[in-house]
């Protein structure tokens, strides 16, 4: 019999509970078999210099060492609980913090948890292909930490299932396993996660873009009046920092590199600039558009009964919930949302209440903006005359007040010809994707190169050189 307190790190007491470990003696030999499927390509002989986490102490969660993926010690780790914490909101409010599933709100709160599960192992699987045309060995790294985190991620909902939701959660978590992003017949539950991620860049506006859809759903499911589900939300926020750092850091080493070729040649034509092996702006505008529009449909429809329930029943609550000061009920509060009415965009106000995805869609969208204007800081820096800019909250959406009208970037309502002859000059083409990947056709694995089209990064990981083995390949 496996020891699973020794294979899987946790602070859930997993040695005692019999029940738990049963399920995931089925479980765990399940995942790995979607593991070596649906897991990075070819990699699973490779070392990998990766963090592990084995406790929520600050020195606990990040110990650096080479580890075969595989062999990954996926953990349960859930923020310590605090015996005095309360429902914070909604009628509830008051109340103590539920430790088990409240009998009202169990298929609810199932839903909840199964949507956010399934995000994790459909961006591995998004992101399979990657390593094999990696820009370096530091990047290769990073995504493989990504890819092992989301694959905890999974863990952490799995957990959750299992220890909470009897027989269905078991069935939850085998079905977790076995849908498969962009599969017809069986595709993961959310559009964005059925999108390919075909390079590297895609890669990086997917962690910068994509990631933080999950940040501000774990913050908002941090809040929740079921304590097990805050206390596990609050520690899967520690890694998500890392997977938005990687985003963030890698479309700016791309403008970087972009830039300082423009610069040195002095060239401004994309075509010129494609010539010299790097991605024009244009391009990397062209991305922004489709992955931040495609992840802006993440957060649902603008007026939503669901989103209501789910904050009156207490389950899930707003961004940074405690720190706001009114009522944390709103059932008198008003909040505005967009409508296309008379071809023209309107605002409107509706009860906060059923607004609350649109209210969490723009608290992320302004913390988008402060990313975006670092990467523009990367430009202006360079002295290269180029504005990247935040596209329309309604352009190219397909769920919510927006769906199914046809917005141009800078928020105009046009006809669907007039937008459809426009498309690629605001959407990447095939033709976009094609001279991508021609940059991306194999992988730069010689310790501290980099390719052509990216800049390296400030540091290494872990106070470790550029030119370290991050990754060896046996
Ligand atoms: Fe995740
Ligand atoms: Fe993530």
């Amino acid at each position: 019999m496996i020891d699973y307190t020794d294979r899987i790190p946790n602070n859930v007491d997993l040695g005692r509970d019999r029940v738990l470990q049963r399920a995931l003696e089925h479980w765990q030999p399940a995942y790995l078999d979607w593991w070596y499927d649906m897991g990075p390509t070819e990699s699973h002989s490779y070392e990998v210099y990766l963090r592990t986490a084995i406790s929520v102490e600050p020195d606990g969660w990040a110990q650096f060492g080479y580890v075969k993926m595989p062999e990954y010690r996926w953990g349960i780790f859930l923020q310590p609980r605090d015996e005095s914490r309360q429902v914070n909101f909604g009628t509830h409010k008051g109340q103590p913090a539920w430790q088990e599933v409240p009998g009202e709100y169990r298929s609810a709160l199932r839903r909840i948890i199964v949507t956010q599960g399934d995000t994790e192992p459909a961006s591995v699987e998004q992101q399979k292909m990657l390593g094999l045309s990696c820009p370096s060995l530091y990047d290769l790294r990073n995504i493989f930490q990504v890819n092992v985190e989301e694959g905890r991620h999974l863990w952490a909902m799995v957990y959750l299932l299992h220890r909470y939701f009897g027989r269905d959660g078991r069935e939850e978590a085998e079905s977790l396993l076995a849908r498969r992003s962009g599969d017809e017949d069986n595709p993961r539950i959310l559009g964005a996660f059925n999108e390919p991620t075909p390079d590297w860049l895609a890669f990086y506006m997917f962690t910068f873009f994509t990631d933080r859809d999950g940040k501000f759903q774990l913050c908002a499911l941090a809040e929740s009046g079921f304590d097990p589900l805050s206390r596990t939300c609050r520690f899967m926020l520690t890694e998500e920092a890392h997977h938005m750092f990687v985003g963030e850091t890698g479309v700016g080493r791309i403008i970087q590199r972009t830039c300082e070729v423009m610069k040195q040649h002095n060239i401004e034509d994309p075509a010129d600039v494609r010539s010299q092996g790097v991605i024009d702006l244009q391009t990397i505008q062209r991305y922004l558009n489709f992955h931040y529009s495609v992840t802006l449909d993440l957060y649902g429809s603008d007026v939503s009964s669901n989103a209501a329930n789910y904050f009156t029943s207490g389950l899930k609550g707003r961004f940074r919930e405690t720190k706001l000061e009114d009522d944390h009920v709103l059932s008198s509060a008003d909040y505005p949302v967009f409508e296309v009415s008379g071809g023209k965009i309107v605002t409107k106000q509706v009860g906060a209440l059923t607004a609350l995805n649109e209210r969490l869609r723009d608290d992320y969208i302004e913390e988008i903006k402060d990313g975006v204007s670092r990467w523009q800081r990367v430009i202006d820096h360079a002295g290269v005359p180029f504005k990247l800019t935040l596209p329309h909250k309604g352009f190219h959406r397909a769920i919510g007040n927006f769906a199914g009208h046809y917005i141009t970037p800078d928020g105009q309502v046009v006809r669907e010809e007039a937008w459809k002859q426009r498309q690629y000059e605001w959407l990447p083409s095939d033709a976009d994707y094609k001279y991508v990947q021609s940059l991306m056709c194999g992988r730069v694995a010689e310790p501290g190169k980099f390719a052509n089209w990216i800049a390296p990064p400030l540091r290494g990981i872990n106070s470790q050189p550029l030119n370290f083995e991050y990754v060896r390949f046996n």
